[in-house]
């Protein structure tokens, strides 16, 4: 088994996920498929949701999932009623897909994008935003941790310093969901999405938000499909659900979903019984390994530190190390500076190795990690 050190790419499954799966699929081809949803339908329908709810601290009924994280994005950020009058705060750590739909939507309807600037050791200018808030503010969006390496950004003081002001508040909390406490309840956002696949340790293919009822009630979702809504007579129909699953699809992949069902349910008995110790002192570890090798920058600003460490090397790059690390039996993973463009350009990085530890590795791991890159770079 390699040593896994990319759970910033996706997690490894734990079995409870693997044999939900494999069990959906042997019913589906055992049974059929719809016979096999309709066994399933108490997960499938409540229980995947409620299991959702207790890991973000939210209530159910507005929780959707999606096949992926930027579809789950993609799916409230487009509902939304934008025009040249309004103005949107991203950050420079914004993940790209989630900043081409911006370039779209002003190219679409005119908004204003505007970048908050930075303090010198790379954290957000919360200052700043405390003082430039106004009202013609009409979203901020904020990744918890970003995709390109480990800052942690304050998402609840944000949250409490915009709580006054009419504009809606967006974390994307793909990278710290499963690794970092996420409450939707002390964020005071309105919209948090997330992937099944990284520190949750579920199946690939599943996406997640929570969609509050403050941007329910001004987006205008462009479809609702036939598991909320039903056509009333030949020209009118009616959506019979209030809750944030209006904006689903309604064809959805069964296994995926007990699959991640099973992984909330893992994450929820590892967090409550607390056993097992957290990523963050192997980040530490890394941290410190790479640091003493020459020729290596660390890209890693910011004060707080979610288990990503992220660097370069003068003398090879990226790709290459990450293929030598895996014929030697580690995995690690590149982060494309085009996927955090705005930061990462600004570092002058195109690519970077990205070393993300989870609960399931050891200093021992990461001692294997750091002899093969010393041999590697000798
Ligand atoms: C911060 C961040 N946001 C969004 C995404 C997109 O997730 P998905 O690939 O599930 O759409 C990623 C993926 O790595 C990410 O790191």
């Amino acid at each position: 088994m390699p040593v896994h050190l990319n759970t910033a790419g996706a997690g490894l499954m734990p079995d409870a996920v693997v044999d939900a799966m494999t069990d959906c699929l042997r019913g589906e081809a055992r049974d059929g498929a719809y016979e096999t949803e309709l066994r399933h339908a108490d997960t499938l329908d409540k229980g995947v949701y409620e299991s959702l709810a207790r890991v973000l601290d939210a209530p159910a009924e507005d929780l959707a999932l999606f096949d992926s994280a930027t579809r789950a994005w993609t799916s409230a950020v487009t509902a939304l009623p934008l025009s040249a009058r309004d103005r949107i705060w991203i950050t420079p750590y914004e993940y790209a897909g989630n900043l081409i739909l911006w370039t779209e939507l002003r190219r679409r309807t005119g908004v204003r994008i505007e970048v908050v600037p930075l303090l010198p050791g790379g954290d957000l200018d919360v200052e700043w935003m405390r003082n430039s808030i106004r009202e013609d503010v009409a979203v901020v969006s904020v990744p918890h941790v970003p995709s390109g390496c480990g800052i942690v950004h304050p998402v609840e003081e944000i949250g409490q310093l915009l709580a006054p002001w009419p504009c809606l508040y967006l974390v994307d909390a793909c990278q710290s969901v499963g690794q970092l406490p996420v409450s939707v309840r002390d964020i005071g956002c309105d919209l948090l999405t997330g992937a099944g696949r990284k520190f949750l340790r579920g199946p690939r293919g599943t996406g997640f938000a929570y969609i509050g009822p403050r941007l329910r009630e001004r987006a205008h979702p462009p479809f609702h499909d036939l598991h909320v809504a039903d056509m009333t007579s030949g020209t009118t129909y009616q959506v019979h659900t209030e809750g944030s699953r209006r904006f689903e699809y309604a064809e959805r992949s069964a296994a995926a979903v007990m699959g991640l069902d099973a992984a909330l349910r893992y994450q929820l008995r590892r967090t409550e019984s607390a056993v097992e110790p957290s990523g963050s002192p192997l980040r530490d570890l890394v941290r410190a390994a790479v640091e003493e090798l020459p020729g290596i920058r660390l890209v890693d600003p910011g004060t707080h530190h979610a288990s990503i460490v992220t660097f370069v090397c003068d003398h090879a790059p990226a790709p290459r190390l990450r293929d030598e690390l895996a014929a030697r039996g580690v995995n690690v993973w590149v982060a494309q500076g085009s996927h955090t463009p705005l930061f990462m350009r600004s570092e002058g990085v195109d690519h970077a190795v990205r070393v993300a530890p989870h609960h399931y590795n050891t200093p021992e791991d990461v001692a294997v990690f750091a002899r093969e890159l010393r041999a590697i770079l000798a």
